[in-house]
């Protein structure tokens, strides 16, 4: 693996490493060993071109427990607003040193286009692309449901039988892409709930001959039906993406939050075990009630916290040139 641009793309034995090498990070976080020595000297480039709070603090966290240099740089403020393309952006950082890169664009396959152009010689990490993916966020999201569901014994093991709904905008979501494609091969069984306006249009296969198949997922219109014959392990709520909306946005966000939100009542409707999941940022009182995102089933921080031990084993794998044997004797 040279790059992480999606989770359409790894197979199940990559997946499962890099969340056992996120175990391993996990443990050394745990016992307050601040920095690892894996990637002295090293530079890692955080380009973020979209606004983000928890991936590009959590890259610039995971990169200095490696004991990494980090460049941040943001599209506000910087020569982008007077027209400076990806690729002399690009260029320019390559020029100051770059031995990985971590992007976000607008543009969904903007990662692909630094990765195969030979713009910049060193691994590319998708850290969101329009609505195309993000896999890092279904990686820490895969991460935090072994853990929750398995505990300790989490290591090596699937998401074989677990049953995921994810509900909401899913139109707009790269999360529920990535996720998608993640827990399918980790064997986990997905249910989109949403408007119908809000689904992708062909999702259910409902479209013509020679189009792409559907998704290897069910879904449905009825949220309160899906938790009563869906029984699931884990509710994943997706935030309403307001910024990406044009007319698609129906209903309105009272109707929305009324027959498709996470309210109080509908969280004391689940099963004793499930969790209630979201990637952030959370529109309270939207897709979720306050209630629900603070609850003991709520994973939101642990999600948080998941996220540096996700991205440490990321940029590990892909800039160390080191098995994670060596960097298990590193930690001891
Ligand atoms: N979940 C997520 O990608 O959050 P940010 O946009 O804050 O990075």
């Amino acid at each position: 693996m040279r790059h992480l641009l999606s989770t359409k793309s790894l197979s199940r034995d990559e997946a499962l490493q890099i969340l056992d090498v996120a175990e391993d990070m996990a443990t050394v976080n745990d016992r307050e060993v601040r920095k690892l020595p894996a990637l002295r000297g090293k530079t890692v480039v955080n380009l973020f071109f979209e606004d983000s709070t928890r991936t590009r603090i959590s890259f610039e966290a995971a990169a200095k427990r490696l004991s990494a240099d980090v460049i941040n740089f943001t599209a506000k403020g910087s020569s982008v607003s007077k027209g400076e393309s990806l690729k002399d952006t690009a260029q320019t950082l390559a020029a100051m040193g770059a031995d990985g890169v971590v992007i976000r664009h607008h543009a969904s396959g903007a990662p692909l286009l630094l990765a195969e152009s030979g713009w910049i010689d060193a691994p590319v990490i998708n850290a969101g692309d329009g609505t195309h993916e993000h896999p890092t966020q279904a990686l820490l999201d895969a991460f935090t449901m072994r853990r929750r569901l398995y505990g300790g014994a989490s290591r090596g093991r699937d998401l074989n039988g677990v049953s995921v709904v994810i509900v909401g905008d899913i139109l707009h979501s790269r999360v529920a892409r990535s996720n998608l494609w993640l827990l399918e091969t980790l064997g986990a069984h997905v249910t989109f709930v949403a408007p119908a306006t809000l689904i992708p249009f062909g999702a259910d296969g409902a479209r013509g001959a020679g189009q792409a198949p559907a998704w290897p997922a069910t879904i449905s219109y009825d949220l309160d039906a899906t938790i009563r014959d869906a029984q699931p392990d884990v509710v994943m709520m997706l935030r309403i993406q307001s910024e990406r909306m044009n007319a698609a946005f129906f209903p309105n966000a009272r109707e929305y939050s009324r027959i498709w939100g996470l309210d109080d009542a509908r969280l004391a409707s689940l099963g004793p075990d499930t969790i209630v999941m979201h990637p952030g940022p959370m529109n309270r009182g939207l897709e979720i009630s306050a209630g629900a995102a603070d609850s003991p089933r709520s994973t939101v921080l642990e999600q948080v916290a998941n996220g540096v031990s996700i991205r440490m084993a990321v940029l590990y794998l892909l800039m160390s040139g080191q098995s994670p044997s060596v960097e298990r004797k590193e930690a001891s």
